[in-house]
């Protein structure tokens, strides 16, 4: 029996604290999906197929596979046949909202468990909105993307403003 589990997310970008659970995970279970959330209500800044790409480009385990789902995550776990999720904790900040999603989604779906996965210290502090953030005021996020995002964000960024520089002359 193949023991496969989900880490699902926006990745809106991946980011290296994302690869880090990635590899923590792909460790424990004999198959990883890193399921990307099709949420047309959310505004993301990635094109839901640039982050599977990327993510596909980046991940080198063939235990890890890229998908996308939408609707309920624990229909999803059931359908791909995963017996459990993983989330990563940064923080005590974050163990709140997790917590909550933990207990609402066993609560939908009992086989399924959660698993938290401590991100690595290194990449406590990063998450896709800081990293967005910092790389839109024109900060760099060396070293907590990886390199194919920094230049897809680095790109995006200077095209906007390139786009004000034009509009405001
Ligand atoms: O990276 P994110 O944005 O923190 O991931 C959140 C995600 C995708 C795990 C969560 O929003 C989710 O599971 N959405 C699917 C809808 C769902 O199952 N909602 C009930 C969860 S308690």
């Amino acid at each position: 029996m193949i023991r496969r589990a989900i880490y699902p997310g926006s990745f809106d970008p991946l980011t290296n604290g994302h690869l880090d659970i990635i590899e923590r995970s792909a460790r424990l279970f004999d198959e990883v999906v890193v399921a990307i959330l099709l949420n047309p209500s959310k505004q993301s800044m990635f094109p839901v197929g640039d982050r599977q790409r990327i993510i596909t480009d980046v991940v080198a385990s063939d235990r890890v596979r890229v998908d996308t789902f939408h609707g309920l995550l624990v229909h999803y776990a059931i359908e791909q046949e995963a017996t459990a999720i993983i989330r990563g904790i940064r923080a005590v900040s974050d163990y709140e909202y997790e917590l909550q999603m933990a207990l609402m989604n066993r609560r939908l779906e009992p086989r399924v468990e959660t698993i938290f996965l401590m991100s690595s210290e290194a990449y406590s502090f990063v998450s896709s909105r800081l990293v967005k953030e910092v790389a839109s005021l024109g900060g760099s996020v060396g070293g907590m993307v990886p390199a194919i995002v920094e230049a897809q964000l680095v790109e995006r960024f200077r095209r906007h403003t390139d786009q004000e520089d034009e509009t405001n002359r």
